[in-house]
């Protein structure tokens, strides 16, 4: 069995057999984050999407701490190698597809920007599709409205997709994407950390129910979907 959980922003947790899996986990310094690094699981992956703290603050911290190892694009590994200690790194970059003890995992494009708070260059903004069994679960990330989503996500069967609009495509674009992409379950994410990304989600999931043919799943902060 497959579980993904939101740990609220942009993070999430995906545990497969007896792999746990954390993406972008931002947890010591967001007000919408109820667990504490420390009180995470044993985790044996950690993938990072793009530069910004909100993505990258607590990774080193929990990378070092479990022994697990970080998956981003190059630069941003050879970030962590050499500026923060992380003793386990694997840099890829956009296109290509990495074979994971859990399962693959693909980096997708991503329309955002990537600087590391240290104002290092972060390389390209990212987000990832995540095979495991025959599920595809596509985190678009921190990103605006492209159309070549489709080409790397269309029919998956969760998409993850920002909805706070200001740093992120908002919901009008997140209901264009999932649309364009045919997802079968959406989940929204990067929202309602802080005021200025609040969004509604029930209204959110009515636009969603209305224009598209996905299910939308509006999952609160610590909750579960099964895949
Ligand atoms: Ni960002
Ligand atoms: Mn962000």
């Amino acid at each position: 069995m497959t579980k993904l959980t939101w740990l609220s922003h942009g993070g999430w947790m995906i545990e497969t057999g007896n792999h746990r899996v954390l993406l972008d986990p931002f947890l010591t310094e967001n007000p919408a984050a109820l667990i504490s690094a420390e009180q995470l699981p044993d985790i044996d992956h950690i993938l990072i999407s793009h530069g910004h703290f909100d993505h990258v603050a607590d990774a080193a911290t929990i990378a070092n701490q479990h022994d697990a190892t970080i998956v981003a694009i190059y630069e941003i590994a050879e970030w962590f190698t050499n500026t923060q200690h992380v003793q386990s790194t694997i840099g890829m970059n956009i296109g290509g597809q990495l074979d994971l003890p859990f399962g693959s995992v693909k980096m997708t494009p991503a329309l955002h920007s990537s600087q590391l708070p240290d104002g290092s260059y972060g390389g390209e903004p990212a987000g990832f599709l995540v095979t495991i069994d025959r599920s595809r679960i596509y985190f678009a990330c921190d990103t605006a409205l492209f159309s070549d989503m489709k080409l790397y996500a269309e029919n998956v069967d969760i998409a993850v997709l920002p909805i706070g609009d200001l740093f992120t495509m908002g919901i009008d674009d997140s209901v264009a994407a999932t649309k364009l992409i045919g997802a079968k379950k959406v989940l929204p994410a990067h929202y309602g950390t802080w005021p200025p990304i609040a969004q509604d989600a029930s209204q959110w999931a009515d636009r969603i129910r209305g224009e598209t043919t996905a299910e939308p799943v509006v999952l609160q902060v610590g909750e579960s979907i099964n895949l």
